[in-house]
């Protein structure tokens, strides 16, 4: 009988990671994370300072670009951006073929995916110019079909796209506009929308984005990649984490039933964990978790709902469990999700969005790692191999025998 495991062993070197705890898939010049020190960089800029004085469209150029632009280049971004926020008349007939309840993901996977039906003079990417409208076009329309998903999901016509409007701006307004009633953009509401794109745009090798770079590595066309990143996103672990929050923190629903919850989520039998806090890299504190905070404050202080409860109890929640010894001697704070959910609530959004924003948000990272990808020579198909603990070899049973 032949022992597979030494076979593997005889073989060479061979490293066994679930989950790629500690393998790097690849190497990467875009984004940076010291989880100890609480830190991320893009291209070498922290985030802290880019929400702070930067805008998402600046940033999606500084990812997919790698430097800052100048005033003339993000000028020209800009509109080569503005240019496609349209979508192909036809793709309305493909909404429409989704059954109304559908989760606005759902819509999003198929669309995305069609985008290569509709769009062949972008789908070669050995061509530099395809690959380059490609990538303009998908940042472009991704805000259009995440709001068109939601207006369909609601019953409401689509609202086309405005192009003297910035990227934040359009987006609240396709979602929440409605015909025959005006509507104008809150600037602090639109502002708030930027920085939650800004703060997801990339997060360097997370799940989603392995997933765009492993579907990109057979030579799939980049409309079916991210469509394969979108899919990967909707799932609970990733970009679901933000609706999971926001329903807990409205369980515990007053402050003084959080130490009750503290207790659960220490308890090791109780399978309850305090959603929104600990992560996999960030041992120290979720940079994006400060931003977020302060942007919670704004918005809703903008909206009079200062006193909003579930507010109320997050930050007593916070407050508590950053003194509790049990969460302090395990490094868990409160990651970007914590506050994410209450900002997109109190602006109006049904939790079945928070997960499409997100993944309008990471569009930009999936395509500057696909284009880092594309453009290396060394560049191989992305084949994992496997631990095998299954049968060792064996003959056939006829199956009168068995
Ligand atoms: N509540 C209570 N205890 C926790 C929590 C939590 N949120 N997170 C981790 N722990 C404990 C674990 O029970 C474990 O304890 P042990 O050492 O006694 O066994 C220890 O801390 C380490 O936890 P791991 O699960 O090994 O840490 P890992 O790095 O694998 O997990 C994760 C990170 C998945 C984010 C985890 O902290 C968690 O489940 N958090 C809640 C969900 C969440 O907020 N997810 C969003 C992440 S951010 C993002 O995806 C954008």
């Amino acid at each position: 009988v032949v022992d597979i495991r030494k076979l593997y062993q005889q073989a060479g070197v061979f490293t066994y990671d679930p989950g790629y705890t500690s393998t790097a898939s690849c190497d990467s010049t875009i984004t940076f994370i010291d989880g100890d020190k609480g830190e991320l960089l893009h291209r070498g800029y922290p985030i802290g300072q880019l929400a702070e004085k930067s805008h998402f469209l600046e940033v999606c150029y500084l990812l997919l670009y790698g430097e800052l632009p100048s005033a003339a280049e993000l000028e020209d971004f800009e509109s080569r951006v503005t240019m496609h926020t349209m979508l192909h008349e036809q793709m309305q007939n493909f909404f429409r073929g989704f059954r109304r309840d559908a989760h606005p993901m759902a819509i999003m996977v198929g669309v995305v995916g069609a985008m290569s039906a509709f769009y062949h003079d972008s789908t070669d990417i050995s061509d530099p110019w395809q690959r380059e409208v490609a990538s303009i076009r998908l940042i472009a329309k991704m805000p259009t079909i995440a709001a068109w998903a939601y207006k369909y999901s609601v019953g409401q016509p689509f609202v086309y796209p405005r192009n003297d409007l910035d990227y934040a701006s359009n987006f609240l307004r396709m979602c929440f506009a409605v015909p025959a009633e005006e509507y104008s953009v809150n600037p602090i509401l639109s502002r708030a929308m930027d920085r939650i794109f800004t703060l997801h745009a990339d997060h360097e090798q997370n799940a989603s984005t392995s997933t765009v770079r492993l579907a990109s590595s057979s030579g799939a066309n980049p409309f079916a990649c991210i469509a394969a990143g979108i899919a990967c996103l909707w799932g609970p672990a990733h970009g679901g984490a933000n609706q999971a929050c926001l329903e807990m923190l409205k369980e515990i629903g007053s402050p003084e039933r959080i130490p009750e919850y503290l207790e659960r989520a220490k308890d090791k039998d109780d399978p309850f964990r305090l959603m929104g806090f600990g992560h996999r890299v960030y041992k120290n504190f979720d940079p994006r978790a400060t931003v977020m905070k302060q942007s919670a404050d704004e918005v809703l202080e903008l909206l009079g709902v200062e006193n909003n409860k579930t507010l109320q109890v997050a930050k007593e929640l916070e407050k508590i469990a950053l003194e509790d010894p049990y969460f302090r001697e395990k490094k868990l704070f409160p990651n970007v999700d914590f506050y994410s959910g209450i900002i997109l609530e109190a602006m109006g959004f049904p939790m079945s969005m928070f997960t499409p924003i997100f993944a309008v948000s990471r569009t930009v990272g999936w395509i500057s790692q696909w284009k880092e990808m594309i453009a290396d020579p060394q560049m191989k198909i992305g084949r994992p191999r496997q631990l095998y603990l299954g049968e060792t070899k064996r003959d056939y049973v006829d199956i009168e025998n068995r």
